[in-house]
């Protein structure tokens, strides 16, 4: 009896503290963009909460600034597992295949955010995410950035203005239609590559929310800010359907919760991020900020209106039909 209970006391001494210290499951985080941009606050919001609320049974990493990968190696690198969740731009989804997320590049589509939510937050955002299933991941939630200004090293105030400009886009056949719609030259670059390409002039100029501009210095190496709002850029979080699958279900609960409010406060900064940020070029001094009349948008609507017309088939006439329902855009 008393071996018996020596062997259980023995046990349970060597048990215990192993079970305690049992090792924290790891989510490595991987995304290009500064940590102060609406992207890179939510992800170390969602670092938080997700720790907190697992009690330290969850443990983010979150890895900015292309620190582990770069634009297409991270989609890659989610797939094969060595990290588990990102959020990738919508531009970045068609190389899955999935043709469909390029008409949140489709220029002038979304006035507002209003608009925008009514397709991220309605069933062609809940339809699109679905698909991600299909390629072993999950779309845990849509989290909102911005709309893009176009910047160059002239001014930029007609279509025709940029004739002849090299621009960097991502990589995506409607932002390459669009650029080729005013005569632009469009050059794919990853993300982290662009203000060195913008400063060694490879490329003449670029397109990207404010907040990604600012927080990249593209402006101390751009001349020129043009107010267009032509596009929108957003994010979809992924997450290994594999891994997230794998989880003890208690704790998924737990980092769904988590995800829900880091995705509320993502989308609640995302404007004043950009507005903040486009208060910082300005105050900067290093680039000239040119606004926009109604009628010279107009003209910037109209000629990229091609990109529409070029490519509603690629995206699917449906989709785009829902989409323009919901949103209203007349070209
Ligand atoms: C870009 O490549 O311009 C963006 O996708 C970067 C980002 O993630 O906001």
């Amino acid at each position: 009896m008393f071996k018996k209970i020596l062997a259980a006391v023995v046990t349970l001494a060597f048990a215990l503290p192993m079970a305690a210290q049992a090792a924290p499951i790891v989510i490595k985080f991987s995304h290009v963009v500064a940590n102060e941009t609406p992207k890179g606050q939510a992800a170390n919001y969602f670092k938080k909460l997700a720790e907190e609320r697992t009690k330290g049974k969850v443990k983010v990493e979150v890895y900015p600034n292309s620190q582990l990968f770069k634009d297409k190696e991270e989609m890659e690198a989610l797939q094969m597992g060595s990290v588990q969740m990102l959020a990738p731009s919508l531009a970045k989804f068609a190389p899955l295949g999935l043709k469909e997320f390029e008409l949140f590049d489709l220029p002038f589509i979304f006035d507002s955010y209003e608009e925008l939510h009514k397709v991220t937050q309605g069933p062609v955002g809940t339809k699109l995410l679905k698909k991600l299933e299909t390629r072993g991941l999950i779309g845990l939630a849509y989290w909102d950035n911005g709309f893009k200004v176009m910047s160059a090293n002239k001014p930029l105030r007609k279509p025709e203005d940029m004739r002849g400009q090299k621009m960097r886009i991502q990589s995506s056949k409607v932002l390459d239609s669009q650029m080729r719609s005013v005569g632009a030259i469009p050059q794919v670059l990853a993300f982290s590559e662009v203000y060195q390409a913008l400063q060694t002039g490879v490329v003449d100029g670029t397109e990207n929310p404010p907040s990604n501009l600012y927080t990249q210095k593209m402006h101390e190496v751009q001349k020129y800010v043009t107010m267009s709002n032509h596009g929108y850029l957003g994010y979809a979080v992924l997450v290994n359907k594999k891994f997230w699958m794998g989880l003890p279900a208690d704790i998924r609960a737990t980092l769904e919760g988590a995800m829900k409010d880091a995705t509320n406060y993502a989308n609640s900064v995302a404007k004043k991020d950009n507005d903040d940020a486009m208060a910082g070029v300005k105050k900067s001094g290093k680039s000239q900020i040119i606004n926009l009349t109604a009628q010279e948008k107009a003209a910037w609507k109209k000629a990229m209106d091609k990109a529409h017309q070029q490519n509603i088939g690629r995206i699917g006439a449906a989709t785009v039909k829902e989409v323009y329902a919901v949103t209203g855009y007349k070209p």
